[in-house]
């Protein structure tokens, strides 16, 4: 019985290391290391080569090695009847909560006006806008859009957000399914997507959904790169009903060379990292379902996968 580590591009050894410190009796391969495809039984991965799981005829688990699991479900040819886990954390969720709090708390004083009148040596000032009068709409109201909220809400910032089911939560007004979209869009001056990408959000951000918010709102993407139309965007930013986007994740990654999103001095720009996943943070958590899956017992973070989230 054997876990096999799959993440071309990632650096395998910390999550090899912190495997086997939580579980000094597991047998670790990393591909595409020479390994017997009939031993492994669990998988641990991020963005494995399609089809690459059909090859395993023992494989019970796979682990994504983050939060999302679109990298696995988008691979048509997952073995039938295979358990799929997602990485809930609370280092990994405490850090997107800090991380979106600085976008909304760096588009509200306007911060990078600040590093562009450096470089000129310019001695400017510009009005900003207090939390207080500040309404912030998150989409998706999860693990990590629930944190997001809370942290918001600790900074005094007026809180909405959109779910697929009905929420209640004291400091978040709360809108659900497609119905109660547009009021919701209509209240959000700042907007951060932290929807999972399924069949239903994918190109979520898009001309019609950006026409529903208040002019000179701000956009935040902290979900997938597939959620936004790209080309909508620099159209709704360039014609002003924007006033501009913080984008962590991309439909190409990393983001090419040419992209013009690199130019746009109304888009801010980072690598994928508003939250990344500590392997010793979170090994616990896979060594443990390893072993639940062992003892035939239902595994902790199983995603629905009807659902695709
Ligand atoms: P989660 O706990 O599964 O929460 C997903 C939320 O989205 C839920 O509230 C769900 O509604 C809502 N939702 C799903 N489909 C919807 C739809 N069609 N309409 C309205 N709401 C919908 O997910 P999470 O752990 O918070 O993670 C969210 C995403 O963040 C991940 O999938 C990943 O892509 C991204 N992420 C990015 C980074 C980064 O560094 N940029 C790091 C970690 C994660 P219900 O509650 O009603 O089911
Ligand atoms: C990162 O994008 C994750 O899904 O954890």
């Amino acid at each position: 019985m054997s876990v096999l580590i799959v993440c071309p591009g990632k650096d395998p050894e910390n999550w090899e290391k912190a495997l086997k410190n939580q579980h000094p009796g597991m047998n670790v391969y990393v591909y595409p290391e020479d390994h017997d495809k009939e031993e492994v039984e669990f998988a641990l991965t991020w963005n494995h080569p399609r089809g690459l799981f059909k090859n395993y005829p023992n494989l019970k688990v796979i682990a994504s090695m983050g939060a999302g699991v679109d990298h696995i479900l988008s691979d048509d040819a997952l073995p039938e009847g295979i358990q799929i886990t997602k990485v809930v954390d609370d280092t990994l969720t405490e850090d997107m909560g800090d991380f979106v709090l600085s976008q909304v708390m760096n588009h509200i004083r306007g911060l990078h006006h600040y590093v562009k009148a450096q470089k000129e040596k310019k001695w400017e000032k510009f009005q900003y806008k207090r939390p207080q009068d500040t309404k912030v709409g998150i989409m998706g109201l999860g693990v990590l859009g629930n944190e997001v909220a809370d942290k918001l809400h600790k900074n005094f910032f007026q809180v909405y957000g959109w779910s697929r089911t009905e929420k209640s939560c004291d400091h978040v007004t709360s809108f659900h399914g497609k119905d109660q979209l547009e009021e919701f869009l209509n209240n959000s001056e700042i907007l951060v997507c932290l929807l999972p990408l399924t069949e239903e959000t994918e190109n979520i951000l898009n001309a019609d959904l950006f026409d529903m918010l208040p002019e000179g709102a701000y956009v935040i993407n902290v979900a997938r790169g597939e959620h936004l139309v790209e080309h909508d965007l620099m159209e709704m930013i360039d014609n002003g009903h924007l006033s501009g986007a913080s984008l962590d994740v991309f439909r190409e990654e990393p983001l090419p060379e040419e992209h013009p999103f690199w130019d746009h001095e109304k888009i801010n720009i980072t690598p994928h990292i508003a939250s990344l996943t500590k392997p010793e943070s979170v090994a616990g958590q896979i060594a443990e379902n390893y072993d639940r899956m062992k003892d035939e017992e239902p595994l902790k973070n199983k995603v629905e996968q009807e659902k695709g989230y």
